[in-house]
């Protein structure tokens, strides 16, 4: 029995620690955010966040997580209401046939909660773990770059608002 939280909800669980957490939040959670692509570490597709940090749970033991903060796609935003980083990836139309696109959007949103301006060169090295079959890099990286933006000006607004607010 292991107790995972993920996406801010706790789950107790009738499985073996052992098993890739991949395996966990699809087969026993429901999540099928994070994808199953080679299984080896390789390709990223199955990127979730621990405690903010990029992972690849194709390759994390769920025992790893447990005690700590999971998040995957689903806990950035919903159909109705996407994430800055999940916004930025559809008005970009950053995607061809989006099978990596869960990993990529997971840790491009890691990289902006740690670095709200990152260079071109910074989000090529941020994303290099994750590959895309489909050749879609550069809407992606456009994607990264809109979504930075938009949330560096949401900050602004909210600061300057906040500003507002105070001095009434
Ligand atoms: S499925 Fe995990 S790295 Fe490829
Ligand atoms: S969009 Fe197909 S693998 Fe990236």
């Amino acid at each position: 029995m292991i107790t995972l939280t993920v996406n801010g909800q706790r789950h107790d669980l009738d499985v073996e620690g052992v098993e890739p957490l991949l395996y966990i939040l699809r087969d026993d959670i429901g999540l099928n955010g994070a994808k199953f692509g080679c299984g080896l570490g390789q390709c990223g597709s199955c990127t979730v966040l621990i405690d903010g940090k990029p992972v690849l749970s194709c390759i994390t033991p769920a025992i790893v997580a447990q005690g700590r903060s999971i998040t995957t796609l689903e806990g950035l935003g919903t159909l109705r209401e996407p994430g800055p980083v999940q916004r930025a990836f559809i008005e970009e139309q950053a995607a061809q046939c989006g099978y990596c696109i869960p990993g990529m959007i997971m840790r491009a949103h890691a990289l902006l909660k740690r670095n709200a301006s990152p260079s071109e060169q910074e989000i090529r090295t941020a994303l290099q773990p994750n590959l895309c079959r489909c050749g879609t890099h550069m809407r992606i990286l456009a994607a990264v770059r809109r979504a930075a933006s938009e949330m560096r000006q949401a900050q602004a607004g909210g600061a300057s608002s906040g500003h507002q607010e105070a001095s009434r």
